[in-house]
C-alpha cells in the first residue's frame, strides 16, 4: 500500500479543483518548476517504459515511451476506474487542435471511458508494431514526481488529455505497459501538454535513457539544472546544439493530408568513422518533398537503422578501422561481430573506432563511442549495434535507442533544436544519477 501514500496529499487539491473549471486545464497550487518520468529498460523488448500515476484515486500506470505520436494512450477496455474522466467534446478546441480527429457520437452501453457520446475520436497508434485504432480522447488526472529519483512530492495536472487505446493495440508492448507516452512535437504529446498544465516557460525536455534494466534514466519536463549524484552538473554550455527539423509530411499511421511529421528530425549531413568521411549518397541525407529521407530519432527503434547504401558504406569503413580485431560469425540482426575477449575497454565503452554524425556545418558532430556503437550479442560476440533497413525506408537514419543510451539530450521546442552531450560516461556518471529536486 506505500504507493498510496505518495498520492494521498493530492486528494483534497484534485477535489477543489473539480468545483471550479478554470481548473480544469491547469494545475493548481505552486506550479513546480520541473516534473520527472522515470524510464526504465524492459529487457525482453529494450523498450523504455515510464510509469506514472492517472486517474481518481490515482493508481500507477505503466506506458512505452516514444518521440512520436499525438498524444499518450492507455487502454481503457482493461479495468479503467476513475471518478474524475471527462469526454472531450467534439467540435471543441481541444478537438480541433487536434487536427486528425474524429467525431463520436453515440454509445448506448453503461457509460465508461470506452463508451461516451459525442466525444473527440483519436487515433492512437502503436509505434512498435505500427497498429492503429480509434478511440475517445479523454482527460483525466495525471501526476508525475518532481524528484528524481521517486519518491517525492507529486504534482498533478487534473485535466490531461489523452486517448483511450484497446487491449489489442498493447499487443508488442514491454510487459505490464498498457499504451505509449509520446513525447513528440505535438500539441497534446508530454512536452507541450505538461508545459501548459504547469505553466513552464519554456516548452523542452532532457532525455536520458537508461543502458541497463538495473536502474532507471529519466525524462524531465521544464526548467532544471542537470545535476548527477556526488553533485556533478552538467552545464548546458556543455551540450552542442544542432537545429531539430520538421519533416514536412507526416510519419504517422494515420493523419490528414497537409499534417507535417510531429517527430523529431535533425540535419546529419555525412559520416565519419574513425575521423574519416565515408562517402554517401547526400540525396538520402535530406529530407525531400514527399517527406523520404533525412535522420530522426527513435525510441522504440531498439538500434540505428540506416537504408541499405549507407548500411554497406558505414560497415565497410567500420570494418576496414578494425582489421586488426579478429571476427568472429555475424550475430543476427548484425553484420559485423568481433571477439569479445580481443577488443580493448575504454571508460566509454569498447576500444573501438569512432562513429561521428555531422550535423550541419562541418563543425558540430555528435561522437558515438563503444558503449553505444557496440552490441554485447550471444556468445561472446560483440557487434557493430546498426541494423539495415532496406533499400527504400521512409527514412534514411534512425538514430535508435542504444546509440542515445547514457546520452543527455535537450529537445527545446521553443527554441527547435536539441542539445546534446555525448557519452555521460566521459563525466563518470549514467542517466540512473540524474538528480532533479
Ligand atoms: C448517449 O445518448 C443516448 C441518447 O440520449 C442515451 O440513451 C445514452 O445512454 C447515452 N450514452 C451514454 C454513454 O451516456
Ligand atoms: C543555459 O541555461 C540558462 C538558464 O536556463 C539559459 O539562460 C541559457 O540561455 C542557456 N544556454 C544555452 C547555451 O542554452
Ligand atoms: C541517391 O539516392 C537517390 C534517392 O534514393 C537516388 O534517386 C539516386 O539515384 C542516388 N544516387 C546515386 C548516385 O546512387
Amino acid at each position: 500500500m506505500s504507493r498510496l501514500h505518495a498520492s494521498r496529499p493530492l486528494l483534497p487539491l484534485l477535489f477543489l479543483c473539480l468545483l471550479s473549471s478554470a481548473c480544469r486545464a491547469r494545475a493548481s497550487g505552486p506550479s513546480p518548476s520541473a516534473v520527472a518520468l522515470p524510464l526504465s529498460k524492459d529487457d525482453a523488448t529494450q523498450q523504455y517504459v515510464a510509469e506514472f500515476r492517472q486517474r481518481t484515486p490515482l493508481v500507477p500506470v505503466k506506458v512505452v515511451v516514444g518521440l512520436s505520436g499525438a498524444t499518450l494512450w492507455v487502454d481503457c477496455e482493461a479495468g479503467y476506474a476513475s471518478t474524475t474522466y471527462r469526454r472531450v467534446p467534439c467540435g471543441s478546441k481541444p478537438c480541433r487542435l487536434l487536427r486528425s480527429a474524429a467525431c463520436a457520437t453515440s454509445c448506448d452501453g453503461a457509460p465508461s471511458p470506452s463508451c461516451v457520446n459525442d466525444t473527440c475520436g483519436g487515433f492512437p497508434e502503436n509505434a512498435v508494431t505500427r497498429v492503429s485504432t480509434g478511440g475517445n480522447v479523454l482527460t483525466d488526472a495525471l501526476a508525475l514526481p518532481t524528484t528524481f529519483p521517486p519518491p517525492g512530492p507529486l504534482a498533478a495536472a487534473p485535466a490531461f488529455l489523452f486517448t483511450c487505446g484497446a487491449t489489442f493495440l498493447t499487443r508488442g508492448l514491454a510487459a505490464g505497459a498498457t499504451g505509449m507516452a509520446s513525447l513528440s512535437r505535438a500539441r497534446f504529446a508530454l512536452p507541450t501538454q505538461l508545459a501548459a498544465a504547469f505553466r513552464f516557460p519554456r516548452r523542452k525536455f532532457a532525455l536520458c535513457l537508461p543502458s541497463t534494466s538495473g536502474a532507471p534514466g529519466v525524462a524531465v519536463f521544464g526548467d532544471a539544472p542537470y545535476t548527477f549524484q556526488l553533485g556533478m552538473v552538467l552545464p548546458n554550455t556543455s551540450l552542442l546544439y544542432t537545429p531539430l527539423l520538421v519533416n514536412p509530411v507526416s510519419t504517422a499511421g494515420v493523419s490528414t493530408r497537409g499534417d507535417k511529421s510531429d517527430e523529431y528530425f535533425v540535419g546529419v549531413t555525412g559520416i565519419r568513422v574513425n575521423g574519416r568521411a565515408v562517402s554517401l549518397n547526400a540525396t538520402l541525407l535530406a529530407i525531400d518533398r514527399k517527406g523520404m529521407g533525412g535522420t530522426k530519432i527513435s525510441a522504440v527503434a531498439p538500434y540505428t537503422v540506416l537504408e541499405s547504401s549507407i548500411y554497406k558504406a558505414v560497415t565497410d569503413a567500420f570494418a576496414a578501422e578494425t582489421a586488426m580485431i579478429p571476427r568472429v560469425a555475424p550475430v543476427a540482426p548484425f553484420t559485423l561481430c568481433y571477439d569479445e575477449s580481443k577488443v580493448g575497454a575504454t571508460r566509454a565503452g569498447a576500444a573501438v573506432p569512432t562513429i561521428e554524425l555531422v550535423l550541419g556545418s562541418e563543425a558540430t558532430s555528435w561522437v558515438v563511442f563503444g558503449a553505444n556503437s557496440m552490441v554485447e550479442a550471444k556468445g561472446g560476440a560483440l557487434c557493430l549495434g546498426v541494423v539495415d533497413g532496406g533499400q527504400t525506408p521512409r527514412t534514411s537514419v534512425v538514430i535508435g535507442g542504444h546509440m542515445i543510451e547514457d546520452n543527455l539530450l535537450e529537445f527545446d521546442l521553443e527554441a527547435s533544436r536539441l542539445g546534446f552531450s555525448s557519452s555521460l560516461l566521459f563525466r563518470q556518471t549514467t542517466c540512473s544519477n540524474f538528480h532533479l529536486g
